[in-house]
């Protein structure tokens, strides 16, 4: 795509739209003109003394009918052209949105949050000037200007008219000169801004680390630092403006002045009228408009093509996580999986996350993975989702490469608790459907009383109907991640993964909560990332891994009987719970 290939396209759908408004303008554009032609031809009537007062009601009539007139134009052509530019505005911000959805994990992690909403906020506003007002403005500017030098020529005088356009040359030559400055500074600016956003949110959202660690004070001042940068560059842009707009008056001023001079010595001598020249000095006060908005249209264009610049940055990624050309024809998948000498690294730089993995889970089964925090067991999990491609290796899911499987698919067939159970500030009710809209009432309960969070949920005093994160209603740990579960419960999908999504559940509900997964998940495959033995005891197959290797694999059974890394973990856990039992036994002694 070109670089405002995009703008373009939507400017190109509404040509219509823009160009009755600039017709519109135009019309408006010449009765303005008009103006100074009846107010002269009043003047030099009355000083003549050849206007009758039936001419002069006349002439004064047609003036109030051209001021009407003039009136309805310009509603008119605001209604058409900042109307779509409006629209078109509305319809980037829906691309863009769409165009982010579908990027992957790795553009996420390599772009910033604040970078990505200045766009939808500034960089958009900035672009909208630039196809609405400022395209008025420049096209007004031209118009109008032609036109007013052409009446200027025609009705006063043509030496004189030469003489005022000296001082603006230098108006077009200096526009194309700040208008680069200005683009660099814009872009800066708009980079400070992001910043900025980018600090706050952050901020936002780590407010109880902060608070915690008691950094308010490093915080402000970084944030300080921050804000003055953000100053600076604005002042970039502020302090270009001031330079460029007294620059701009002094042309002006400098037309006027010749007017005087030169205008009046015409009149003295009789060369010219003083209607002529009354009229003369209006045409001028209605170039310097155009000039002033040309000025501002020309810093506007910069701004706007530096912000369609950084849009198309975003809207020209190719997401490196598609669908392959030629994928399977499926629609629902079975859940059997299996793992090829699958070898992952994040970037090319970094080490492996997961190094030569070989397992398989036949459809029905249930795996564990067991690991040390930084083992590779959510990398596994994001590779089965495919929000990464395996750096070597395959994944099969139904014998079929997923990477064959349309992402949609994959994705609908396999449903995720997060490790980090993310909920939407909208009510518990939408948050378990999420994934499933079509779901009753009953269904989202059910879901909701196998994840063990239906109590919970109806001891708020609205129920399904509480809004997660409002009127102080927080969710524990424990509940959000409850919560998540229900959620992909409800989902009833081939596959199911929890990325240790028990570990902020007590053990008698984990215990209630892997029976109803018994239940609920017969003849479906569950991978089910644990930290504590208890968790795995009933699965079918279990995966230890050890800094993105295989440590150990195979059934409950058969790992005890290994007396491996899965033994120690087993005795040592039993041990803990022995202490923590006699702890309380003595406790009660006491
Ligand atoms: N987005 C990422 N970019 C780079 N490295 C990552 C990323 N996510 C995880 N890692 C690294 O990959 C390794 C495995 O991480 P992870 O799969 O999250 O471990 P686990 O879930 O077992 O705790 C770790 O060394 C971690 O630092
Ligand atoms: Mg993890």
């Amino acid at each position: 795509m070109k670089k405002q290939g995009i703008l373009f396209k939507y400017i190109w759908k509404y040509k219509f739209r823009y160009l009755i408004g600039l017709l519109i303008l135009l019309m408006v554009d010449y009765l303005n003109l008009s103006v100074p032609q009846i107010t002269g031809d009043i003047i030099d009537g009355l000083t003549l003394m050849s206007l009758t007062a039936e001419g002069l009601i006349q002439l004064v009539g047609t003036l109030l009918g051209v001021v009407c007139l003039i009136a309805l134009g310009r509603m008119c052509w605001r209604y058409f052209i900042f109307g779509t530019s409006r629209n078109i505005e509305r319809l980037i911000r829906n691309e863009l949105f769409e165009k982010l959805e579908g990027l992957s994990q790795n553009y996420f992690n390599q772009h910033k949050t604040g970078d990505l909403m200045a766009h939808f906020t500034n960089d958009l506003e900035a672009l909208r000037v630039a196809i609405g007002p400022a395209i008025i403005s420049s096209f007004d500017a031209v118009v109008m200007t032609v036109l007013a030098l052409y009446k200027m020529m025609t009705l006063v005088d043509v030496r004189l008219t030469l003489l005022t356009l000296v001082p603006m040359s230098v108006i077009a030559v200096g526009g194309y000169y700040f208008g680069e400055i200005f683009e660099k500074r814009f872009a800066k600016k708009q980079a400070a801004f992001a910043k900025m956003s980018d600090h706050v949110n952050e901020s936002i959202s780590a407010e109880r680390v902060i608070k915690a660690f008691v950094q308010e004070r490093k915080q402000d001042e970084a944030f300080a630092e921050i804000n003055k940068n953000n100053l600076k560059h604005n002042m970039g842009v502020v302090q270009l403006m001031a330079a460029v707009f007294p620059l701009l008056e002094f042309v002006i001023g400098a037309s006027y002045v010749i007017t005087i001079i030169y205008g009046g010595y015409l009149a003295i001598i009789g060369q010219i009228t003083l209607g002529k020249f009354i009229a003369f000095n209006q045409y001028l006060g209605m170039l310097v408009w155009p000039m002033i908005a040309l000025g501002d249209a020309i810093t506007s264009f910069s701004q706007g093509r530096a912000a369609i610049g950084r849009i198309n940055h975003v809207l020209n990624e190719i997401p490196d996580i598609v669908d392959d050309e030629e994928h399977f024809d499926v629609q629902k998948l079975n859940g059997s999986i299996e793992i090829q000498n699958l070898s992952f690294q994040y970037g090319p730089h970094l080490p492996y996350a997961l190094k030569n993995i070989n397992v398989k889970v036949q459809s029905g089964e249930t795996l564990a993975v067991l690991g040390r925090t930084g083992d590779g067991k959510t990398t596994l999990v994001n590779l089965l989702l495919r929000l990464y491609d395996a750096t070597e290796g395959s994944i099969l899911i139904d014998g079929m490469d997923i990477r064959k499987i349309p992402l949609k698919v994959l994705r609908e067939n396999i449903a995720y608790v997060p490790q980090d159970s993310m909920l939407f500030s909208d009510t518990i009710e939408r948050n378990i459907s999420f994934g499933r809209r079509s779901a009753s009432k009953e269904e989202i309960i059910q879901a909701a009383k196998d994840a063990c969070v239906h109590d919970n949920i109806i001891s708020f005093p609205e129920g399904y109907k509480t809004v997660v994160g409002e009127r102080g209603v927080t969710l524990s740990g424990g509940q959000k991640q409850r919560c998540a579960i229900a959620r992909a419960l409800l989902k009833e999908s081939a596959v199911l993964i929890l990325d240790d999504s028990l570990s902020a559940v007590d053990t008698d509900t984990e215990d209630q909560i892997l029976a109803n997964l018994k239940c609920r998940r017969e003849n479906k495959t569950t991978i089910m990332i644990a930290h504590r033995v208890s968790t795995v005891r009933n699965a079918d197959y279990l995966l230890i891994l050890d800094e993105g290797e295989i440590k150990e694999f195979g059934t409950y059974d058969e790992l005890m009987a290994l007396r491996g890394v899965f033994y120690e973990m087993v005795e040592k856990q039993r041990l803990e719970e022995m202490l923590q039992s006699e702890e309380v036994d003595h406790g009660t002694d006491c």
